[in-house]
């Protein structure tokens, strides 16, 4: 395994995730870890991540210098060069004169036999991100690589394993970074590609059953998949120990809080409590048209049945939520961190106190479904699209009834089986109906109709922040008009929605 110490760049995870792609168990710990710590998780190479700081500025981010000595080989990135520079004898590093080196620029190898960059190309495109630069290489190291802005773009001393980027090998925008890691990795630390899923739920489960002992756990289920995963994890780790809540808000797709039973309960055992409180969603959502404050009492409903529930339980010590590695904000994710104390966790009142477990907060969302696949769980369930907590309420537009989730969910079921059967499930991001709220003139038979029309949102993209529209085959459209016409009654018109995102956004509300 390879240990990334974390100087709080925004692409640290990436650097575990690339090595964990690579068949090598990799984490991010703090900078703070002792060479004692360090030693005793048995690593084969340290990296120290870049950063937003200088490293002369005041409270900069270190490490213990005993870190050096440790016989392991270094990669130093960015700030992770210019902290090594600092920190080895006969090193400097000053400010840049001009503004620094950001954007993407071309990096010129001046040795192609260095073995951090053997058989690549003499230049390659590089991402760079750094107001300070390394003017003096510390004793015994040699410069590998040069560009316009930075005089050292890359260092090594061969001898002690140590070597030194300026920019990040890691984002995409480095050409042939995935490369240059797979050199430090393999070939100056010696790593074997062992590692896999399957290891990671074996820790998993081994880290799990230390933490709980024979105390009690209690997770909110949401039906998404993260949550679903989790429950299925702990469930292997603790049995019956685990109590998983289920709120049904009556907001879910068609068959959907049914689907997420079936296979949670029927087919794992996971000890679920369901609540179905339709009801009570629907009657605070009553008559109350703006989206934000619908979201809110959706949120705050949530949170008040969850409670009420948890409240019945005895002796409940932890909660477990199924936070990922992109929502864990804190620097780091030190073994302690990932049990906490947090008092009021995602708002819940101030008389439950748990202790959080955060099985999921080393990986990626599509780690955890590979997670979940491997925990034997359903390709279509670990793989369902994007779903938003406030659900069906906010493809409704305005006041929400039932007779209107009626029409979204019934319209979402055919325009869903009609894209799995065109395969078009594998390649568009997200997709569904909603209820725009407009009442249009028809024909249908003889017949005169005044009735609703449905609007289907089709998109491709790759985090939900940005997305375009998908270009879907008419005849795909066509199928799906004819189906939501004949087979839903009340809806006497479909629409196609071709905004991106901007300026629109991917839901409604
Ligand atoms: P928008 O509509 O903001 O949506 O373009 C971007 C992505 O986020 C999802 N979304 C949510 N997910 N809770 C969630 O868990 C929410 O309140 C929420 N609102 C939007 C949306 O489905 C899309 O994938």
């Amino acid at each position: 395994r390879v240990v990334v110490l974390d100087f709080g760049s925004q692409y640290n995870q990436l650097i575990t995730r690339r090595i964990r792609e690579f068949g090598v168990y990799s984490e991010l710990k703090p900078h703070t870890m002792t060479p004692t710590q360090i030693k005793q998780m048995g690593v084969k190479a340290i990296i120290f991540s870049g950063g937003p700081n200088s490293v002369y500025a005041k409270d900069a981010l270190t490490v213990d210098p005993a870190i050096y000595e440790l016989g392991l080989p270094i990669l130093g990135i960015c700030y992770g060069m210019q902290l090594m520079a600092k920190d080895l004898p006969g090193g400097q590093v000053v400010p840049a004169e001009d503004n620094g080196d950001y954007g993407q620029s071309t990096m010129h190898i001046d040795d192609q036999q260095s073995p951090l960059f053997k058989g690549m190309a003499a230049d390659q495109q590089v991402l760079m991100s750094h107001g300070d630069y390394v003017k003096q290489l510390p004793d015994g190291f040699e410069k590998i690589g040069s560009s316009a802005n930075s005089p050292v773009a890359a260092m090594q001393n061969v001898a002690r394993g140590f070597y030194g980027l300026q920019f990040h090998p890691e984002v995409r925008l480095t050409e042939h970074g995935n490369d240059i890691l797979r050199h430090f990795v393999f070939d100056i630390a010696g790593a074997t590609a062992n590692w896999t899923m399957s290891d990671f739920i074996d820790m998993q489960l081994a880290e799990i059953k230390q933490t709980v002992g024979d105390k009690k756990v209690l997770l909110g289920l949401s039906g998404g998949v993260d949550s679903s995963v989790v429950a299925v994890l702990l469930h292997q780790a603790i049995g019956d120990q685990l109590t998983a809540v289920f709120v049904d808000h009556g907001l879910l797709r068609k068959d959907e809080a049914q689907q997420v039973l079936d296979s949670l309960q029927g087919k794992f055992g996971v000890n679920i409590v369901a609540v179905d409180a339709s009801d009570r969603f629907l009657g605070k959502l009553a008559g109350v048209t703006d989206p934000e404050t619908k979201r809110k009492i959706i949120g705050k409903e949530f949170i008040e049945v969850f409670s009420d529930e948890a409240r019945k339980l005895d002796g409940v010590d932890f909660l477990a939520q199924g936070t990922l590695y992109t929502d864990v904000i804190e620097s780091g994710t030190d073994t302690a961190q990932t049990i906490k104390s947090h008092h009021n966790v995602g708002g819940l009142p101030e008389d439950l106190h748990f202790k959080l477990i955060e099985p999921l907060n080393k990986l990626f969302k599509d780690e955890v479904r590979k997670l979940g696949e491997e925990l034997g769980m359903p390709h279509e369930l670990v793989w369902r699209q994007p779903f938003p907590g406030p659900g069906l309420a906010i493809r409704v537009l305005g006041a929400v009834t039932p007779a209107k989730l009626t029409l979204v969910r019934e319209s979402d079921a055919i325009l869903r089986a009609e894209f799995a059967a065109a395969g078009l499930d594998e390649t568009v991001w997200q997709y569904f109906t909603a209820l725009p709220g407009i009442q249009s003139v028809g024909v249908m038979g003889d017949g005169r109709t005044y009735d609703e029309a449905i609007v289907i949102r089709a998109v491709t993209s790759v985090d939900g922040m940005t997305a375009e529209f998908a270009e879907v085959p008419w005849t795909v459209l066509g199928k799906v008009s004819a189906r939501i016409v004949n087979e839903v009654p009340g809806v006497n018109r479909v629409l196609y929605d071709i905004t991106g995102k901007p300026p629109a956004t991917i839901e409604y509300e």
